[in-house]
C-alpha cells in the first residue's frame, strides 16, 4: 500500500511528473511502483526508451496490433467492435508490461482540415461519446488503464501548444464536452489528459473550472489528469488547478518550483498531497483489477482488426451492381500504389509498427480464381508519372473490372498540422480521369484519414468506397468486401461536404495565430448542414451495403419513468438476400424552443445484423438529456419535440411529434430582466401586477394595448421604473422587488 504520508516535500512534488517519457516515478521505500504509458488509441506505440524516446513517431516502437484509426472505426457505428477493440489494446498492452494506455482520443471533428482528423471519432458528440464509453471498457475490464484525450477544445494542429479555442460555455457543453462527460459518468476512466491548448484564454492544463470543478465537481471523476507531452507551462499552476501529473519529466527546475511554491504559500501542500494520492490510487486500482485477456492472441487480435476493418468500409455508391466482385469472371485490374504500400496507420503518436502486414495486393488473388493485374499508377514520392499513368491505363483498358486505390499520402495529413484543402494529390486525380475514360467498370477505394473532395471521382466511378486508415489488416478486409465475404458494414460518422467552403468553421479557421473564435457555436458538422439546408456531397450517417432493409412498425412512446423520456420501437427486415447491418438512428429536433437549436440532433443509435429474410425488433431509449439544451444547467422545456429515425441525417423514414410533459423551469428573474420576463414569472407577475395596481389606469392602459407592450415589454424592468415610475431611486427600488421576489420563491 502506497504511503504518500512517507514521502518528503521534494519526493512528492518529483511524484507530479514522469520518470522519464513514458513512465511515471517509483518511491519503493513508500511502496510506490513506477507505471508505464504507451500511446495509444490506434494500437501500442511503446517504446524502450533505451532506443530512443518520442511523441512524435521518429523513434522505433515495440510490434503490436495496429488497430483501424478512429475515423474508421467510428463509421462501425458500433459499440460492441469498439469494445472489442479495446480488448486487443489490454492484451498488447499487458504483453508490452503498459499500463496506460494513451487514448481514446474523443476531441470533435470541428473542421474536415483538422490534421488529426484520423484520430479523431465524429463530428457529433453522442457517436463520440458511446463509441469511446465502449473502446474504455474493452481496455479497463483487463485492469488496463486509458488516457482519454484531449481534455478539450482541442480541435486544430494549428499552433496546437499555445491558441486559444475561444468558446462559449453552451457549445462547450453540447459539442466539446459531452463525450467526455459521458465517459467518465460511465466508465469510470483511470485517466484524463489536459489537452495543449487554452481555452478563452487559459490553458488547459491550469483551468480549474475545468479540470476540477466541472470533470470532480460535476461528473464525478476519481481518477487523474495527466498532461499532454509538453503541455504544461507551471507545474504548481497545474497541480492547483487539478492537472496532476505533467509529463514527461519535466526537470529539476519544474520540480523545485513545486518546492517553492509550497514553501512560499502559493500552492497549498494538500493540493499537492492529493494529486499524489491520485496517480498512486490509479495505479494501485489498475493492478489490483488486472486479468488475462483470455482467448486473446496477436493471431486472434489481427482477424479482429480484419472485421473491424470491413466493417468500417463506407460504400459511398454502387451503381450497375459493381460491387461485390463476381468470383468468377475476367480480368482484375488492381490500379495504385496503396494497394502494394497500403497507408495503413496515421503519424505521430499513431505511428504503430504492425504486428503483420496484409495488402491488397497479395490477399486479393487469395480471395478469387480471377487474374488480377497490377500497376501502381502513382508513387508517394517523385516518379515519372506520365509513364506510370499510361501503364496503368493500359492495365484498365483490357481488364474488365478496374478497382482504383486512391488517397492521402502521409504528407498530406498528421498529428502537428492541419490540412488547407481537401484535394487528392494532384497526380492522383490526373489517373483518375484517364483511367476512367478506359475501364469498363471502375472500382474506387479510398484511403484518408479524413474526408476528401470527392466531385471528380463521383461521376466517373461506378461504385466508391471509403476505407479510410484500415490497419494492419486493410488489405485482407478490402479484399474481403471486394469479392463479398463481408459487406461494406460502415456509415459516414462525419460529414463530407461538396466543398470546403461550405464547412460550418470555415470562416473562423484556424484563427489568427492567438486565438480562434469557435464563431459557428454548437452548429458543427451535420447540425450546420442540416439547420442551413446546405447540400453536402454524402451526408452524415450514410452508408450503403449489399443488401436491403424495410423498416416497419416504427412507434415512439413517453413511458412515464424519470429515466426515460421517449421509447423508440421499431422492426428492422432484411429484404435482401445476404447478410448485412442496418444502423437506426434516432436524431430529435425541438420545434418550439426558446433558444436557438439545431434542426436535428443525433439522441440514439442501434446496428442491427440480419440475415436474409429475417427480421428483429429494435428499441432505442432516449433519457431526459436527449432533449437537453445548457443555459447555466441542463434545461429540457415542456411541449413538443419531433423524433426522426432515419438511415441517415438526410434520409428520414419515420418522423413523429411527442409532447413531454415536465415541469416549465423558472428563469430567474436578474438584474437585467425585462417587462416581458417578469410578466411571465410566477411570481414576478404578482409582484409586477401589485405596482400596476398601485400606479393606476395610465399604467393599466399601456399593458392592455399589445402593440405598446411589444415595444416596452423588452425593456429592462429597472429602465421602466426610472422613466415611468417616477422612482426617486430606480436602482434601489428594482433590487427591493428583487428581493421581494426572491424572498416570496423561497417560501
Ligand atoms: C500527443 C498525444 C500523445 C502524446 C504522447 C502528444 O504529442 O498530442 O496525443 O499521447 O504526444 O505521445
Amino acid at each position: 500500500m502506497a504511503r504518500i504520508s512517507d514521502l518528503t516535500l521534494e519526493q512528492k512534488a518529483t511524484l507530479v511528473t514522469g520518470a522519464g517519457f513514458w513512465s511515471t516515478q517509483a518511491f519503493p521505500d513508500a511502496g510506490i511502483e513506477p507505471a508505464l504509458v504507451a500511446d495509444g488509441p490506434h494500437g501500442l506505440r511503446f517504446q524502450d526508451e533505451s532506443g530512443g524516446a518520442d511523441h512524435l513517431g521518429l523513434n522505433p516502437s515495440e510490434s503490436s496490433t495496429a488497430l483501424p484509426a478512429e475515423a474508421a472505426t467510428a463509421s462501425t457505428w458500433n459499440t460492441e467492435t469498439l469494445r472489442k477493440l479495446g480488448e486487443v489494446l489490454a492484451f498488447d498492452a499487458q504483453r508490452l508490461g503498459v499500463d496506460i494506455v494513451l487514448g481514446p482520443g474523443v476531441n470533435i471533428k470541428r473542421s474536415p482540415l483538422g490534421g488529426r482528423s484520423f484520430e479523431y471519432f465524429s463530428e457529433d458528440p453522442h457517436l463520440t461519446g458511446r463509441l469511446g464509453a465502449a473502446i474504455v471498457s474493452g481496455m479497463q475490464k483487463y485492469g488496463v488503464g486509458v488516457s482519454v484525450k484531449h481534455f478539450a477544445a482541442n480541435n486544430q494542429e494549428t499552433k496546437r501548444m499555445t491558441i486559444s479555442a475561444d468558446v462559449d460555455e453552451r457549445t462547450l457543453r453540447e459539442i466539446y464536452l459531452a463525450a467526455f462527460e459521458h465517459i467518465v459518468t460511465t466508465t469510470r476512466p483511470a485517466t484524463l489528459m489536459c489537452a495543449y491548448n487554452r481555452i478563452n484564454g487559459v490553458p488547459a492544463s491550469e483551468d480549474h473550472w475545468l479540470q476540477t470543478e466541472v470533470l470532480r465537481g460535476e461528473w464525478g471523476f476519481d481518477g487523474y489528469v495527466m498532461s499532454d507531452w509538453g503541455a504544461v507551462d507551471s507545474m504548481a499552476d497545474a497541480v492547483a488547478a487539478g492537472a496532476d501529473l505533467t509529463m514527461p519529466h519535466a526537470g529539476a527546475a519544474a520540480i523545485r518550483s513545486v518546492v517553492d511554491a509550497v514553501e512560499s504559500g502559493t500552492l497549498d501542500e494538500s493540493l499537492l498531497d492529493q494529486a499524489c494520492e491520485r496517480i498512486v490510487t490509479v495505479h494501485e486500482r489498475l493492478r489490483a483489477a488486472r486479468k488475462p485477456v483470455t482467448g486473446m492472441t496477436s493471431e486472434r487480435a489481427h482477424e479482429i482488426v480484419r472485421e473491424a476493418a470491413a466493417e468500417s468500409i463506407v460504400m459511398l455508391k454502387n451503381e450497375r451492381s459493381a460491387l461485390p466482385l463476381a468470383p468468377e469472371g475476367g480480368t482484375i485490374a488492381v490500379i495504385g500504389e496503396f494497394a502494394r504500400t497500403p497507408r495503413f496507420r496515421g503519424g505521430g503518436s499513431s505511428m504503430v509498427t504492425p504486428t503483420q502486414l496484409d495488402t491488397l495486393l497479395d490477399s486479393l488473388p487469395s480471395a478469387t480464381s480471377r487474374e488480377v493485374v497490377f500497376a501502381p499508377g502513382f508513387t508517394f514520392s517523385d516518379g515519372d508519372a506520365p509513364r506510370l499513368r499510361s501503364e496503368a491505363v493500359a492495365a484498365a483498358a483490357e481488364s474488365d473490372v478496374t478497382v482504383l486505390m486512391l488517397g492521402l499520402p502521409d504528407s498530406y495529413e498528421s498529428e502537428g498540422f492541419d490540412r488547407t484543402h481537401l484535394d487528392l494529390p494532384p497526380d492522383q486525380i490526373a489517373l483518375l480521369k484517364e483511367v476512367a475514360a478506359a475501364a469498363e467498370t471502375l472500382v474506387v477505394v479510398l484511403t484518408n484519414g479524413a474526408v476528401v473532395d470527392t466531385r471528380e471521382i463521383t461521376p466517373r466511378a461506378d461504385a466508391i468506397l471509403e476505407a479510410w486508415i484500415g490497419g494492419q489488416a486493410s488489405g485482407s478486409a478490402l479484399a474481403d468486401v471486394l469479392m463479398g465475404v463481408r459487406e461494406p458494414g460502415g456509415r459516414l460518422a462525419e460529414t463530407i461536404p461538396e466543398r470546403i467552403e461550405d464547412s460550418p468553421a470555415h470562416l473562423n479557421w484556424p484563427g489568427d495565430g492567438s486565438r480562434v473564435l469557435y464563431g459557428e457555436r454548437i452548429y458543427v458538422g451535420y447540425r450546420y448542414y442540416d439547420t442551413l439546408g446546405i447540400g453536402v456531397a454524402y451526408p452524415f450517417g450514410f452508408g450503403l451495403g449489399y443488401t436491403s432493409f424495410e423498416r416497419h412498425g416504427v412507434t415512439v412512446e413517453v413511458p412515464k419513468r424519470a429515466e426515460a423520456a421517449a421509447l423508440v420501437t421499431l422492426t428492422v427486415t432484411n429484404t435482401g438476400d445476404r447478410l448485412g447491418s442496418d444502423v437506426v438512428q434516432v436524431y430529435v429536433h425541438a420545434p418550439h424552443a426558446q433558444v436557438d437549436r439545431p434542426r436535428r440532433e443525433l439522441r440514439g443509435f442501434a446496428k442491427v445484423t440480419l440475415d436474409p429474410g429475417e427480421s428483429r425488433t429494435v428499441s432505442v431509449e432516449l433519457d431526459q438529456r436527449a432533449f437537453a439544451y445548457w443555459d447555466g444547467e441542463w434545461v429540457v422545456e415542456p411541449g413538443e419535440y419531433v423524433v426522426e429515425i432515419g438511415a441517415s441525417s438526410r434520409d428520414i423514414y419515420s418522423s413523429h411529434t411527442i409532447t413531454l410533459d415536465v415541469p416549465e423551469r423558472v428563469r430567474p428573474l436578474d438584474y437585467d430582466s425585462t417587462l416581458n420576463e417578469w410578466m411571465e414569472h410566477p411570481i414576478g407577475s404578482q409582484v409586477f401586477g401589485a405596482i400596476v395596481t398601485a400606479a393606476g389606469d395610465s399604467v393599466a392602459g399601456v399593458l392592455d394595448d399589445p402593440t405598446l407592450v411589444n415595444v416596452v415589454g423588452g425593456m429592462p424592468m429597472r429602465k421602466s421604473l426610472a422613466m415611468f415610475g417616477g422612482e426617486a431611486d430606480p436602482d434601489r427600488a428594482y433590487a427591493a422587488l428583487l428581493a421581494q421576489v426572491e424572498s416570496q420563491m423561497r417560501e
